[in-house]
């Protein structure tokens, strides 16, 4: 018997309305002109250690280039566990993953189900819709508000509802800045309790939160503890974004069935780069790193300002998130005014729009990663502000 398949796409619809990344256009251009790129939020600063790149040789020289343990080389999970608070136990509750991005992929396939309702804050992460859209769930957005790009709790409370399944935050957050503070969490946690929903936290920032603000994690609030899964990452925190590491966080039960997803997506990160983390991590002062990055905002901030954007202090991560509309007197969007200043200046920005679910929100706003040598924005202050 034939099968009539002549209606049939190539192309799953999950896969389908993934939309990649929305700078690839705009990076072409800006390498044409020789500008600087302060668009996307690959480190600039800090370096990597010279003990890690040494280590990593040395790890490969020493013969650990197989397959390792899929959850992750073990002194490298001890590692990363003495810098959480509270501590987790490295057997049972952490997951080394290839870079948070196979993290957020992997809490989402192994946490909902497809037609579950998956909360957002937005704007918010772009990979953050897509990877809900790949697990088949639903997105259910709550609005920020600017300048301060916080949420209406009435907003926050209509959202929820019996199908929701999880709620995915990013703090420190990419593209606002904002660090969700105490009052926020337990918000969220009340509600999470009685949808009896999961809390995946993106914290890939959290080494870079300033002014004193504490750092919170979603595993320190009572009431998100327990139904939490953290994301993290090394690629900003040790400026080793090529070599994919990042990890998951969660209590034993969710860990294993993590580490099954884990297991199909990629069985694994790179081993000679975990080994060469483990033993030369903790040779590189966070502190210090989160200390610089402080002064990366300050002086991005001051020289956007004196530009005429206008932005609430970043009070976390690598991001301004800049309103512009000062600057074009309204009559045209963030993408032509980013086309502008690379042509006038030589300097890349990301347009606003791609990190709101509906784009005409976003069209006023430009996001400016500020994880740059000084020396580089330096360069900036005097490609736009001249003397
Ligand atoms: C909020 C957020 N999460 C995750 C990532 C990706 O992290 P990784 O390099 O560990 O995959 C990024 C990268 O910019 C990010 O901004």
């Amino acid at each position: 018997m034939a099968y009539s398949t002549a209606q049939r796409s190539p192309v799953s619809s999950r896969a389908a309305v993934l939309q990649g990344s929305s700078l690839g256009e705009l990076l072409l251009l800006a390498r044409r002109r020789h500008a600087i790129d302060l668009a996307v939020g690959t480190p600039g600063y800090p370096e990597p250690s010279a003990d890690l790149l040494k280590a990593a040789a040395d790890a490969m020289q020493a013969g650990r280039n197989q397959y390792d343990h899929p959850s992750g080389d073990l002194l490298l999970r001890e590692r990363i566990a003495e810098t959480l608070t509270p501590g987790a136990d490295p057997h049972t509750e952490l997951t080394i993953t290839v870079g948070a991005t196979e993290a957020l992929c992997v809490a989402l396939l192994a946490t909902v189900d497809p037609g579950d309702e998956v909360i957002l804050l937005d704007p918010g992460y772009e990979q953050f819709r897509a990877a809900v859209a790949l697990a088949g769930a639903v997105p259910r957005f709550v609005p920020l508000h600017p300048p301060t790009w916080r949420y209406d709790p009435a907003d926050l409370a209509a959202a929820f509802s019996p199908r929701t399944r999880a709620v995915l935050l990013n703090s420190p957050a990419n593209p606002t800045g904002r660090v969700l503070d105490h009052t926020e969490l337990d918000e969220i946690a009340a509600l999470c309790e009685r949808c009896d929903a999961t809390v995946i936290c993106d914290e890939v920032y959290g080494t870079y939160v300033f002014d004193g603000r504490p750092s919170l994690s979603v595993s320190e609030v009572p009431g998100l503890a327990e139904r939490s899964i953290v994301v993290g990452s090394l690629s900003k925190s040790h400026a080793i974004s090529g070599w994919r590491l990042g990890f998951l966080r969660a209590d034993a039960v969710r860990t294993e069935a993590l580490r099954r997803v884990h297991e199909l997506t990629t069985n694994g990160a790179a081993t000679p780069l975990q080994v060469a983390v483990g033993m030369a991590a903790l040779s590189m002062d966070l502190r210090i790193a989160t200390e610089q990055m402080g002064r990366c905002r300050d002086m991005a901030q001051t020289i956007f300002s004196r530009l005429g954007m206008k932005f609430a202090p970043a009070e976390g991560g690598c991001y301004l998130f800049a309103d512009v509309s000062s600057l074009t007197g309204g009559q045209h969007g963030g993408k032509q005014f980013v086309l502008e200043l690379l042509d006038e200046a030589g300097v890349l920005l990301a347009p606003g729009a791609p990190f709101f679910a509906d784009p005409a929100r976003g069209e006023q706003y430009v996001r400016i990663a500020f994880n740059r040598q000084t020396d580089v924005l330096r360069e900036v202050e005097h490609r736009i502000l001249g003397g």
